[in-house]
């Protein structure tokens, strides 16, 4: 079989939890001969901190650029949470994603069924719900220039950040959106701040240009955030693609996390453009974080890190029937009712990180006999 280049980055909390049931999952594709993977560990975030002193070393970025694809656990906890600003975990996340150019967030919000009536929601609000988020992730308020804290002459200190996006910047993201759209039910709803933000009214008035420019079979809606947010959870199957801002797609998709029952189920792949010889760069991370409150517990769930890793499978590796299988054996464990904490209903079955793990690759046995 081919082989497939991929950096796994456990990182920190439950994220080394949540990734050995993934490379469980990687040796069965092996085992059952679909592929070759030549995966190398690196540090990320806490972990490189520990043992280099800062949470993006060279050498994690030099391995993530000679990878096909780099797979991220989660960074980040209390242990570091003290530390100055430049050299904290989460500085190693925004600076891999950065150097990389991952400018377009996929974060897919999809409900299984037999989990609708874990959501917190209504059944009939939720069930069926396929929505697509896409966050702009290295733009926006995360990067712009000027930022700081700084001490003005009287002491009163004072703390900045800016709001900043380039035509270039707009257009790729949409671009990214409506061809996405193209494939499903042909909308874009543009979410922005631009009754109060100037850089959103260029946010709006780009978008416009590019969908009637390029995209004329796509209808293209725009929504200011406060209200996406109110929607999102009134009626969320308005929706298809959903286009927006780095802070407000961070905000929003935590939220879209909820619809699918918990956020231990949210998946995300972060794309850059193909670059002169084709090649793109490509990291697939869940939504949530570190979650200390559970780490080392074996309660994590770690389908959001597996359907990552489907992600990948698709969208670097074209390999769309063995994310098809992953998926459908995902799809056969809920069913039965086999639940982490996190998405536990009455009369389910409670299990852990690793007999979570343990289900999936017992159900893609029994999927792989036919
Ligand atoms: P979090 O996403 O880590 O946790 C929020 C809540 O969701 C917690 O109650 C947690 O137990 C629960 N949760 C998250 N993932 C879960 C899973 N797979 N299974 C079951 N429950 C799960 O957010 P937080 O608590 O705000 O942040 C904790 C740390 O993680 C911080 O240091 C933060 O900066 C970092 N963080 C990292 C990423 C990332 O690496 N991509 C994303 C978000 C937050
Ligand atoms: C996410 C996280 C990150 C973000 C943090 C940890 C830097 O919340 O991936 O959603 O805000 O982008
Ligand atoms: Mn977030």
């Amino acid at each position: 079989a081919d082989v497939k280049k991929v950096l796994v980055l456990p990182g920190d909390g439950i994220g080394p939890e949540v990734m050995t049931q993934v490379r469980r999952i990687m040796g069965w594709l092996e085992d059952a001969g679909k592929v070759k993977f030549e995966v190398t560990e690196g540090l990320l975030g806490g972990a490189a901190i520990d043992a280099t002193g800062g949470p993006m070393p060279d050498e994690t970025l030099t391995a993530a650029k000679a990878s096909d694809a780099v797979l991220l656990g989660a960074v980040g906890g209390p242990k570091w949470d003290d530390l100055p600003f430049d050299i904290k975990p989460e500085r190693g996340l925004l600076g891999i994603r950065k150097e990389l150019g991952l400018f377009a967030n996929l974060r897919p919000a999809v409900v299984f069924d037999a989990l609708a009536e874990a959501s917190t929601l209504k059944l009939d609000v939720v069930k069926g719900l396929d929505i697509m988020i896409v966050r702009e992730l290295t733009g926006g308020i995360y990067f712009g220039q000027p930022r700081g804290i700084e001490t003005l002459p009287d002491g009163t200190r004072k703390g900045l950040n800016s709001l900043v996006y380039t035509t270039p910047e707009i257009t790729r993201i949409g671009k990214v959106a409506m061809d996405l759209a193209m494939k499903r039910g042909k909308k874009v709803c543009s979410v922005d701040k631009a009754n109060v933000l100037e850089c959103t009214v260029l946010w709006r008035e780009e978008m416009i240009k590019l969908q009637q420019e390029q995209y004329p079979e796509i209808e293209l809606s725009h929504m200011y955030v406060d209200n996406a947010s109110m929607q999102l959870v009134r009626n969320p199957k308005q929706f298809d693609v959903m286009v927006t801002t780095n802070m407000f797609g961070d905000i929003l998709s935590d939220t879209a996390a909820m619809l699918t029952g918990s956020l231990g189920m949210l998946p995300s792949a972060s794309l850059g453009d193909a670059d002169a010889n084709g090649k793109r760069y490509a990291l697939y991370e869940p939504v949530h974080g570190s979650a200390p409150d559970i780490a080392g517990q074996n309660l994590a769930n770690p389908l959001a890190t597996i359907l990552s890793f489907t992600m990948m499978l698709r969208y670097s590796f074209d390999m769309m029937a063995e994310a098809d299988l992953i998926e459908q054996a995902i799809q056969t464990v809920l069913n039965a009712g086999i639940r982490t904490g996190d998405i536990m209903q009455e009369g389910a079955t409670k299990v852990g990180t690793v007999e979570m793990g343990d289900a999936v690759l017992k159900e893609m046995d029994a999927l792989a006999k036919g």
